[in-house]
């Protein structure tokens, strides 16, 4: 049967492709986004003014801190499941601004899960990351302490899934935590790595490259993260922390190079020392999530980017 499903973040990068799959299968989609300006709110409205072609879409323009105005949407809407991604992301911004990640992260979350509880929605998805393992050794597994977190964004999202563990021990609500692997693709994120390596090249401007590219990370595109989310929609737990990565760790160095070669122009390169709160690799154990989601990332790298560039072609009108 279809469901309608209450989902904040829909103008964000994974919100909106998450919103689209959901109202293509022919779901009912109820976004809640607050347009900020972390980034260029612009993208974020092309990307709701999509979703809006649907008639199964319906969008509220709301602050998850406003919880006066999250409970007339959940008064107004019969909600079937809840997947929150509305939150701040991006390591830099939370170390210039802890307050705002913190007073975002876990207070919004926080109305999120009273409201679910209030309204007796036993199914909630919520976006977390794969931050919470800070400077752990990889690979990354639910099942590891997490208390080295490095930044406050790290710190946030581990407080966001403790107060979700919280609430299901208490009220015996069923959510899902996703720890989301540094997600790419197109409509993506401006402020992610990939993006401003797309925006320098095309400038003709040098890009910032740290610790001399040799970082490592798990990229994982986009459609594969809808699949791991709808999956997780779909198949409710009791209380479960999920890893949805690429299972495949991939050093910067190669993935400026596929860049690059997409663009067909070599970058500039503007060498840095390892940045503050940073890590040197992710790494996600993707097993838990295979045997209970049937998670299963299909997108190479090569594969991944060669998408995201053409959309960015295309987007910004690059001939
Ligand atoms: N993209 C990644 O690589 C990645 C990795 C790990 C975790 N995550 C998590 O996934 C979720 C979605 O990330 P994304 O990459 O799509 O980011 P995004 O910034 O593109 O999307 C977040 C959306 O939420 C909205 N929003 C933020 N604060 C809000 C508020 N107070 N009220 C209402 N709306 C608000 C923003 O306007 C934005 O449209 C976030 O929770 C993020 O922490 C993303």
């Amino acid at each position: 049967m279809d469901k309608t499903i209450l989902l904040t973040g829909s103008a964000g990068f994974i919100g909106f492709h998450v919103s689209r799959a959901l109202l293509e299968r022919g779901d009912s989609v109820i976004g809640v986004d607050n347009f900020n300006n972390y980034y260029d709110p612009k993208l974020k409205e092309d990307r709701n003014a999509i979703l809006e072609k649907y008639h199964t879409y319906k969008l509220y323009r709301n602050d998850i801190c406003d919880k006066d105005g999250l409970e007339k949407i959940f008064s107004t809407e019969k909600i079937d499941a809840i997947c929150h991604l509305a939150m701040y992301a991006g390591v830099r911004n939370s170390i210039e601004n802890p307050n705002l990640y913190l007073h975002v992260n876990i207070e919004g979350t926080s109305n999120i899960l009273e409201l679910a509880r209030e309204y007796s929605i036993n199914n909630t998805v919520i976006a977390s990351t794969s931050s919470v393992y800070g400077d752990n050794p990889i690979p990354w597994k639910e099942d590891q302490r997490v208390e080295n977190q490095v930044n406050p964004y790290g710190v946030s999202k581990r407080a966001a899934e403790l107060l979700a563990k919280a609430n299901h021990k208490l009220y015996k609500l069923n959510i899902t935590m996703l720890r989301y692997f540094s997600v790419y693709g197109p409509w993506g994120r401006p402020d992610m790595a990939y993006f401003k390596f797309a925006d320098s090249i095309t400038k003709e401007e040098p890009i910032d490259v740290y610790n001399n590219g040799k970082l490592r990370r798990d990229f994982t595109y986009i459609d594969d993260i809808v699949k791991g989310t709808i999956s997780a929609i779909d198949k409710p737990q009791n209380f479960e922390i999920y890893n949805l990565g690429n299972h495949k760790s991939e050093e910067l160095g190669y993935f400026i190079e596929l860049i690059e070669k997409n663009f067909g122009k070599k970058a500039e390169k503007n060498y840095l020392p390892m940045q503050e709160g940073d890590f040197l690799e992710n790494f996600a154990d993707i097993e838990k999530a295979k045997k209970d989601l049937g998670f299963e990332p299909k997108t190479s790298l090569e594969e991944g980017l060669k998408n995201f560039v053409e959309w960015y072609k295309e987007y910004y009108k690059i001939c």
